[in-house]
């Protein structure tokens, strides 16, 4: 099958004043038809730079974007606002930047197909239809304001279906919106991904949201890696996630012993300095340089993850 999505050695370089910043150095990644793909990253990570790439609003420094049939990077003029309009979705984190403050939901939804020449007759057809999809069929006359934060965002994600794009890019969609209502909207664009057979990358800092999709993809430093759940990862504010296997063991230990050593950093099971086999194990390690720095740990618990 060929894939909908294909993303090759994409690199962004931004000029800022007289120097050069790196924000995505040789990004590759293919999605399948029907596929939903989250990309977490920290802050600075590079994310809405990719999903600015893939909507057409920027252009990459160099590298190939193929969405469908068309060769995004090839398309000008006419064809890039067409593509814009039609063959992709867009969800903003900022809630009111998805939405025109002084139309109603129902004119929110209906604008994108105003534009693209849809008829009056199928534009309110479509509406009403989108509306009942994200669950506001009776909320359609009310503008943003008076719309709570999560149905807001279901009025976006209606506006970014508008013109039935092939593929959905979110920035960060629940990222303003508290848990609960996060996973509502999560939950809506699994389904409607179902029933209209959607292509969506989401891109977010949120590990929970990021697990509704079919594959999540880390990105760091504006480098794409695979999330390994056997091997620890780092989040968003730089602590190491470490996998529930090896959490679970550490959380059998009484205490836990942090050594940076030459090789790397090592946890173990901290054993108490009269334990013979620690003195075994020192004995055995003597041909190996000292390390660095040594701590102890020797409180009942040492919180090495979150
Ligand atoms: N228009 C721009 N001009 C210059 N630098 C930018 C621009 N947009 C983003 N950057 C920089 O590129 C890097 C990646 O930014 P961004 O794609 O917004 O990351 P994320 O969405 O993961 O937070 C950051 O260092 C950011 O400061
Ligand atoms: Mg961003």
């Amino acid at each position: 099958m060929t894939p909908y999505v294909v993303c090759k050695r994409i690199v962004k370089v931004y000029r800022v004043g007289d120097h050069e910043l790196v924000a995505l150095r040789g990004i590759e990644f293919e999605m399948e038809k029907g596929e939903m793909v989250a990309i977490i990253g920290p802050s600075g990570a590079g994310k809405s730079s990719l999903l600015n790439l893939l909507g057409g609003l920027d252009t990459p420094t160099a590298g190939q974007l193929i969405v469908g049939d068309r060769n995004v990077l090839e398309l000008r003029g006419r064809k890039l606002a067409d593509y814009r309009l039609r063959q992709v979705g867009f969800v903003w984190q900022q809630v009111e930047r998805n939405l025109l403050a002084h139309r109603s939901a129902f004119r929110n939804v209906t604008l994108p197909m105003v534009l693209a020449g849809v008829s009056l007759r199928e534009r309110r057809t479509r509406t009403k239809e989108l509306l009942e999809a994200v669950g506001l069929k009776d909320q359609w006359h009310k503008r943003p304001a008076a719309l709570s934060g999560g149905q807001q965002q279901r009025v976006a994600i209606a506006v970014a279906l508008a013109n039935q794009p092939g593929l959905l890019l979110a920035d960060e969609p629940t990222g303003a919106l508290d848990r609960e209502t996060a996973k509502q909207v999560m939950l809506l664009l699994n389904d409607l991904r179902a029933r209209l057979g959607l292509t969506i990358l989401m891109v977010t800092h949120d590990m929970d949201m990021a697990g509704y999709a079919d594959r999540v993809l880390t990105l760091r430093d504006g480098a794409l890696g695979q999330v390994d759940e056997e091997r620890p990862s780092l989040d968003d504010h730089g602590r190491m996630v470490l996998p529930e296997t090896i959490k679970t063991r550490l959380a059998e230990m009484p205490a836990i012993a942090v050594e940076i050593r030459p090789e790397g950093v090592l946890l173990r099971a901290e054993a108490d300095d009269s334990d013979p086999s620690h003195a075994l194990h020192d004995s055995l390690t003597e041909d190996a340089p000292p390390p660095p720095h040594r701590w102890r740990f020797l409180r009942r618990r040492t919180k090495v993850a979150s």
